[in-house]
């Protein structure tokens, strides 16, 4: 019996799926659903020869695998916990339906071990996402639970040829190369920086090798998921275009000396061409530690080359714009305050948590030393709510001895002001690092309803105070 068309159809569609191919969008149409299992696993983080670590992992993977799906398409995922914890799934960047935001204990209760969690929803923006736990994720994205969700444009880009996407991680490991576990929770690192790492990866490995071609226009997707490290990267050697911030397009410019500084949470995409000849290597190095240390390379092919039909435009054309909110109505906007205190050389006495003032030993005793105007952790009641489609303006006002990355679930913002001076970028993040004593003023229009939460991305900072919510009505 031979095969009908519509049948011999059908099976390739389903083969192209399982491959994880392209598939043709049907914006209409319900996403299969996909499971995600958390489960502890093993990682090669080290060089060869070197131990293998004990890690949480999604699929076995850290980072889990890349999601990838259209712009205003569905994305359906059942997470299975196979984990000692309970835990969820955030998908951070992505405009979405509130319920399903995956916060523990807001929008969500924590999906136990043995039981599972269906997340479903669309996708309005194209760029660079990521998911990562929102329950004691302090200690879940630092045992290594965290991936890539990215949104591909409408029309597939032309202007690249390859999509690379890095993801870097700082881990805190023993002389045993396992996870220092003593140090989960430490008040001297909470109260401080957060928890620092000893090594840091590129895509698992603590030193990435990839094969490139002399011709070839990169498209490079960076993600910080290091829970307090703010990363300070660059592509050596070459010219580097901003493209995309936290998945936003932006108007294109080249990043001073190629350094690109991303704090935990924050997402960059870069565009290079591999101009070098063939037989090179570019370093990818990072300065964090006040050292060039070199993460990874960017090795081309021996004798390959790619010719190009025409040289890149400078600047180079603009990722296509996403659907966000045409206009900031500053005029009439809804005025919120800010206020970060406390830390480590800080001068927090008391806060209120859970309605009741504490004063700093107290605070101490609770695992907190921040707080946002004068709360410690999450309240009872949101810290303002806001009418539909009304623009909001928030000064961030820190008043610590510490960076913060201000992440906002929900809405993209735009930075109108750094202390007192009128912002230059166009860009619309939804991490926001504010360095100390300094002051940054954003604009949003609170458009998607529901329940959203603001937190320092510094996950041990989130944990010992830094973290607040409102609501869109
Ligand atoms: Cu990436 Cu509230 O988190
Ligand atoms: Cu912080």
């Amino acid at each position: 019996p031979s095969l009908n068309r519509r049948q011999f159809v059908g099976g390739l569609g389903i083969a192209a799926i399982g491959l994880g191919l392209p598939r043709l969008g049907n914006p209409a149409a319900a996403a299969t659903m996909q499971q995600l299992t958390a489960i502890p696993g093993e990682a090669h983080l080290l060089e060869p020869g070197q131990p293998a670590t004990r890690i949480w992992s999604y699929d076995g993977l850290s980072p889990g695998p890349i999601l990838r799906v259209r712009q205003g398409e569905e994305l359906a995922v059942r997470l299975r916990n196979d984990l000692p914890q309970p835990t969820t799934l955030h998908w951070h960047g992505i405009r979405i339906d509130n319920a399903m935001d995956g916060v523990a204990g807001l929008t969500q209760e924590a999906v136990p071990p043995g039981e599972s969690f269906d997340y479903r929803f669309r996708v309005p923006d194209a760029g660079t996402f990521w998911y990562h736990p929102h329950n004691r994720s302090w200690e879940q994205v630092a045992r290594g639970l965290y991936g890539l969700l990215i949104v591909d444009e409408r029309e597939p880009n032309q202007h690249f040829d390859r999509d690379i996407a890095i993801v870097a991680d700082d881990w805190r490991l023993g002389d045993d190369g396992q996870i220092d576990e003593a140090s989960f929770g430490r008040m001297m690192d909470w109260s401080h920086a957060g928890r620092l790492g000893n090594t840091l990866t590129l895509n698992g490995r603590d030193m990435l090798e990839t094969q490139v071609t002399q011709g070839e226009r990169l498209r490079l997707r960076l993600c910080n998921t290091c829970t307090a490290r703010i990363l300070e990267l660059r592509i050596e050697d070459h010219v580097v275009w901003l493209m995309a911030e936290d998945g936003q397009p932006v108007a294109p410019r080249e990043l001073t000396d190629g350094y690109i500084r991303l704090s935990p949470g924050e997402r960059a995409d870069l565009l290079i061409d591999m101009d070098l000849g063939p037989g090179n290597t570019a370093a990818i190095t990072e300065v964090s530690r006040g050292q060039r240390l070199v993460a990874g390379r960017l090795v081309y092919h021996p004798t390959a080359r790619l010719t190009r039909a025409a040289p890149l435009p400078t600047p180079p054309h603009p990722l296509p714009a996403n659907p966000l909110p045409a206009q900031l109505d500053l005029a009439s906007a809804q005025a919120v305050d800010l206020l970060m205190e406390g830390g480590a050389m800080g001068n927090l006495a008391q806060a209120v948590h859970k309605g009741e003032a504490m004063d700093i030993r107290r605070l101490v005793s609770n695992g907190l030393v921040w707080s946002f105007n004068g709360v410690a952790g999450m309240a009872e009641a949101p810290l303002f709510s806001a009418a539909r489609g009304r623009t909001v303006t928030m000064d961030l006002r820190n008043d610590t001895r510490w960076p913060h990355a201000i992440h906002l679930h929900g809405h993209h913002v735009r930075v109108i002001e750094r202390n007192g001076k009128a912002g230059s970028s166009d860009a619309w993040k939804d991490t926001v690092l504010v360095d100390p004593l300094e002051r940054a003023k954003i604009a949003f229009v609170a458009d998607n309803p529901g329940k959203w939460m603001i937190h320092c991305h510094m996950l041990e900072h989130q944990a010992a105070g830094m973290a607040t919510w409102f609501t869109v009505e």
